[in-house]
């Protein structure tokens, strides 16, 4: 059952349970934080042990490192006291995944060419788990045609590569090299395991705008992205789900191993559900649905001169159908997942909408807060059912997704559904 006193972060559910992570700091402005990411990956229910390289104590001290991991960092490949209470070969075997970052260009060189000739280099050679490098350097040493074949020398040899990310650098330059924020860096972690939270299971997505046509050349639309729908429909995919994406136009590429059904207004998308649900075990409307369309649709572009003669043009608009409603009463209907965007009363309108609707879970988020919401990548959102409701700190919008997929798996099987 649910347990209120449990922080969001650390339900079971999180796919870095019990995870060993053997972080990896080298030397660089960005080693800084990896005191931030320490605390990232042990939220989400990860055991983290630290090595570092020389260089990247003079960035960040082995202590503050110490303290975070609640574990002595290592740094020295023949030092008697860590190899003692952990020795090296032992921690390489420990590892479930050797994670480093920030990952300078000299680190990357250095583990392309196989060396051994420090602790960390070592531990990389000497295990047998996946390795992940997060690099961060300057734009140039990062276009450098020899840090290029050396990652993708990495690559070559299923060395995960996270980032870099581009923008303004510590050097005040800008470009590609920046180490990739936290969030993403936690994600892309979690992506190491899969969560087989949803596998099999068949998901239907709505995502984007709908467009309601009044001529051949206009129509009524609104500023959804579709950015939330997709990264919905990605994280449903990690978690083993096949989904289903029926898109209004987005401009957004289909996710990988996906399947689009690509619409255009709320009647086409209505249909597409409609033909897609019945052997559908979650539905997720995510879709920012126009609620009303013009009562007729224009054979010939609208000319200015027909407006009457007081230059009013009127357009009657008629509701469109209710998508997820339709959906959350049919009779064996899926596990129903419905979006309330509100600019006030945020979680009583989203309350009403899954009492109303015959909803299973509500994600309301406040998009009157222009730091969230529907251009923007991030996202601050309260997630409602029935009986109860949690409220989820900001964050990006990928990470959002999968912290809803993770609730929805959980929803199903308290439903018994899973
Ligand atoms: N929805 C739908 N079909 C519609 C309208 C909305 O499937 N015609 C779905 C959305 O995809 C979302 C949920 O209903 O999951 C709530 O959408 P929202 O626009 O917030 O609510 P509305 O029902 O349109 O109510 P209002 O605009 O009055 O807030």
């Amino acid at each position: 059952m649910w347990d209120p006193s449990h922080s969001f972060c650390k339900t079971s559910m999180s796919s870095l349970t019990n995870k060993r992570i053997l972080l990896g700091v080298t030397g660089g402005i960005a080693a800084y934080k990896s005191a931030e990411l320490i605390r990232r990956l042990q939220d989400r229910g990860a055991d983290v042990r630290v090595v570092m390289t020389r260089a990247a104590t003079e960035f960040i001290t082995p202590l503050t490192l110490q303290a975070l991991s609640g574990h002595p960092v290592h740094q020295d490949l023949l030092n008697a006291e860590t190899e003692s209470v952990m020795g090296h070969i032992e921690l390489a075997r420990w590892a479930d995944l050797i994670l480093i970052a920030p990952a300078s260009a000299n680190f990357i060189a250095r583990l392309a060419q196989g060396h051994g000739d420090d602790l960390l280099t070592t531990l990389c050679l000497a295990s047998e788990s996946p390795i992940a490098v997060a690099p961060a350097m300057n734009q140039a040493m990062w276009a450098n045609e020899a840090t290029q074949e050396n990652v993708a020398a990495l690559a070559s040899k299923h060395v995960r590569i996270f980032g870099p990310d581009e923008g303004l650098q510590a050097c005040g330059e800008v470009g590609a090299g920046r180490l990739l924020d936290v969030d993403g860096i936690v994600l892309l972690t979690e992506k190491v395991f899969p969560s087989h939270l949803l596998d099999g299971k068949k998901v239907v997505i709505t995502a984007g705008p709908t467009r309601e046509a009044i001529d051949p050349v206009r129509y009524i639309s609104n500023n959804s992205s579709g950015k939330q729908g997709y990264a919905l429909a990605e994280a449903a995919i990690e978690a083993g789900a096949q989904v289903v994406l029926i898109s209004g136009p987005t401009g957004l590429p289909a996710p990988d191993r996906s399947r689009r059904v690509d619409v255009v207004s709320a009647d086409e998308m209505f249909d597409a559900v409609m033909k897609e649900v019945g052997d559908a075990d979650i539905f997720i409307g995510v879709a920012a649905v126009a609620d009303y369309k013009p009562v007729h649709r224009e054979e010939q572009k609208i000319k200015k001169g027909d407006a009457p003669s007081n230059q009013v043009l009127r357009i009657d608009l008629i509701e469109n159908p209710d998508i997820i409603s339709g959906v959350g009463h049919l009779a064996g209907r899926p596990y129903t997942v419905g979006f309330a965007a509100e600019t006030q009363n945020v979680v009583e309108y989203a309350r009403k909408k899954l009492t109303k609707k015959n909803l299973d879970m509500v994600v309301a988020n406040d998009v009157s807060d222009t730091s969230i919401g529907f251009n923007s990548d991030d996202n601050r959102i309260t997630v409602l059912w029935a009986d109860r409701e949690v409220e989820l700190p900001k964050l990006s919008k990928r990470n959002v997704a999968t912290r809803i997929i993770e609730l929805i798996a959980q929803g199903l099987r308290e439903a018994g559904r899973s």
